[in-house]
């Protein structure tokens, strides 16, 4: 499926007819070939919600608002802003100064490690089915935290994945990814506990762009 040659960035434009027309298009800290494997999994997946953990500059809450219009799912993405003493802040601009302040999608400025977040997004979690994108700061504890609540036959996804280091080096490193925050060995144990497995059918296709899929059994 990789068609997209990766020029080693860590950004990635992605262009959207909520853009004005001939722009350069709006940053996302992913593979280009994420959005191929993105587009099959929501055609062939329903849900009622998404929520993003990790806006950054938004490029990718942008592809997954649009495909919460495409597929009527409701789309919610977390950034905290002071994060690192708001040194990324203004990461968001450039794309509300195109929709005039205001970003169009549901953005919501929050510490996803507060108790408050956590109840809050517990709930959307335990009573509906969701997929949960996990490429915070921390993500083997965004995925121990959050995989408790899902119900049996949500997702859980996880951004900077190799299964080891070892593949990391083999198969991700210099090839499609140079970032390395989540591995087998760190969800091993919330994997057992929560009840969550590698999806048998789209596993492979995410891990061939650095995200590991977790369903709950
Ligand atoms: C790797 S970037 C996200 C990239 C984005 N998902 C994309 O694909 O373009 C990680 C983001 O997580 C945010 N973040 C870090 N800790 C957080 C926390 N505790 N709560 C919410 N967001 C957090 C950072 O501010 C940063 O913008």
């Amino acid at each position: 499926m990789n068609s997209i040659k990766w020029t080693g960035e860590s950004r990635y434009r992605v262009q959207s007819d909520l853009l004005p027309i001939g722009h350069e298009g709006i940053r996302a800290q992913q593979n280009p070939n994420a959005f191929q494997m993105f587009d099959k999994f929501f055609q062939e997946n329903e849900f009622d919600f998404v929520i993003e953990i990790g806006t950054s500059f938004g490029g990718f809450a942008l592809y997954l608002y649009e495909q919460s219009l495409q597929h009527d799912f409701n789309f919610i993405t977390y950034d905290y802003s002071k994060f690192k003493g708001g040194i990324w802040n203004d990461r968001r601009k450039d794309l509300k100064d195109l929709w005039d302040g205001e970003l169009k999608y549901d953005f919501r400025d929050k510490d996803v490690f507060l108790d408050d977040t956590i109840k809050e997004i517990s709930t959307i979690l335990q009573n509906n089915k969701c997929l949960l994108l996990c490429d915070g700061g921390d993500k083997p504890r965004e995925i121990q935290i959050y995989s408790e609540y899902l119900q049996s036959g949500s997702y859980i996804m996880g951004h900077d994945y190799s299964p080891s280091e070892e593949y990391f080096y083999q198969h991700h490193q210099k090839q499609v990814w140079n970032w390395l925050e989540l591995m087998d060995s760190d969800v091993e144990k919330t994997m057992e506990q929560n009840g969550l497995t590698k999806s048998s059918e789209y596993y492979q296709g995410f891990c061939d762009v650095v995200w590991l899929c977790l369903i709950k059994e």
